[in-house]
């Protein structure tokens, strides 16, 4: 990874959202600084615009920079000369279809949370969009970033586990089993069905679960049956949920969302089976990927081991042994995005091992997973179309 190395970071980056009690808001400056790519240099990082002002300044961001909102965000950064090239958007989901469009008819590449909007409509929306402007957009999805994930997905496309038969993804932790919505504002927001879009754990969990079953299998869910339950008292949406999925080319599959898993700690785990073979990878372990090859006996992949793809070889940071993890999967989809824009702006060809990173299209498919869920759950779990394109 020594030549993502940049003296001067190429590419000037603003942030929406992010903010000093935010959760999320830290990995992406974590990521962003990682590899040199970008430099921070403007925000509106906070729906309470004092307490933004404040933290931009413990950033060491301008205070000309440092915006109230995003729209004076947008206005200011348009008029610069060194205007920011990439603004991520890192806000409550029903904020990002309208923040992410106001950017990108500005013509500004964009980096926007999952769940990318809260209707398929404005998904497909901003893809049209990005399209007419001809700007970059990725979805953080960050998971997708972690080399034994791409490792994965390089096998499948291989042809390394034959034809893909079943698939059981989950992320289930524990940490909502009690009413934590009560005392934390990204707990409340995301029971609040009018900001959180009318889920909470599918959206704010089982969508990273979609999405790592769809990256690794190359394949979209075209029918979902959910079951969905809110276990905690006073709770509105559900913190528990079920969806049997049916892929596109034929395989099963099987997703579990939750926030009551009590004993699971983050709880991100994917197994997928094929004809020739199975792999199992656990967040937790992430520098491991079980692969179990027909009639063989099953080993551990790890991040030096000879029949790592280039896809996931080239993602080693440091030597094999010293566990890497989270904070780097994030930056992997930043440099990857960066290095597919610096292509852009340059007028050259990306490397084709950068084109792993999340797009919106991605994001789009999750949007479209959520509504398709909460039509089947009110459904009584009815097998419902979850294609984002007819062709799936
Ligand atoms: P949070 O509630 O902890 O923080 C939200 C931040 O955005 C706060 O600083 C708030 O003041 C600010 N904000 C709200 N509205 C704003 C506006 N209109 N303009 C500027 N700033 C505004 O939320 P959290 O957990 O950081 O989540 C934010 C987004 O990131 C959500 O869409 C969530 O689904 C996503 N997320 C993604 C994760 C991932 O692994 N990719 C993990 C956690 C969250």
């Amino acid at each position: 990874m020594s030549d993502r190395f940049h003296k001067n970071p190429p590419l000037r980056y603003g942030m929406v959202g992010g903010g000093a009690t935010s959760q999320i808001g830290d990995s992406h400056r974590a990521a962003l600084r990682r590899d040199s790519y970008y430099e921070l240099v403007a925000g509106a990082l906070d729906i309470d615009a004092e307490r933004g002002l404040q933290f931009g300044k413990s950033l060491g961001l301008k205070s000309d920079r440092t915006y109230q909102d995003y729209q004076l965000m947008v206005q200011a950064e348009s008029d610069r000369e060194d205007k920011i090239h990439v603004v991520g958007v890192m806000t409550p989901n029903s904020t990002h279809y309208e923040i992410a469009k106001t950017f990108i008819e500005a013509g500004f590449h964009v980096i926007l949370e999952k769940p990318i909007t809260t209707t398929t409509d404005d998904a497909l929306d901003l893809i049209r969009l990005a399209k007419e402007k001809n700007v970059l957009c990725a979805s953080m999805y960050g998971y997708s970033g972690y080399p034994m994930i791409r490792q994965a997905r390089a096998m499948v496309a291989a042809g390394e586990l034959g034809d893909i038969t079943v698939v059981q993804t989950e992320f289930a932790h524990g940490n909502c089993v009690t009413a934590v919505e009560k005392h934390s504002e990204g707990a409340a927001w995301r029971n609040d069905p009018k900001v959180s879009g009318g889920t909470f754990v599918l959206a704010d969990v089982g969508t990273h679960a979609l999405h790592l079953a769809t990256f690794i299998t190359g394949q979209q869910v075209r029918e979902v049956a959910a079951d969905r339950q809110s276990f905690v008292s006073g709770r509105v949406l559900e913190d528990n949920a079920h969806v049997l999925l049916r892929f596109e080319k034929g395989a099963a599959g099987y997703l579990w969302a939750s926030g009551i898993a009590v004993g699971h700690r983050h709880g991100l785990s994917i197994r997928i089976y094929g004809s020739l073979a199975g792999i199992e990878w656990h967040q937790e372990h992430p520098n491991q990927l079980l692969f179990s090859p027909l009639g063989q006996t099953p080993k551990i992949l790890e991040l030096d081991s000879p029949e790592l793809h280039p896809f996931a070889k080239r993602l080693l940071r440091v030597m094999a042994g010293h566990p890497e993890g989270y904070f780097e999967a994030f930056s992997n989809v930043y440099s990857d995005f960066a290095e597919v824009l610096l292509a852009k702006l340059s007028g050259e060809t990306p490397d084709p091992l950068c084109l792993n990173y999340p797009t919106l299209e991605d994001g789009a498919h999750g949007v479209k997973f959520l509504e398709a869920c909460i039509e089947s759950a009110d459904n009584n779990g009815c097998w419902v179309n979850s294609k984002l394109y007819d062709s799936e």
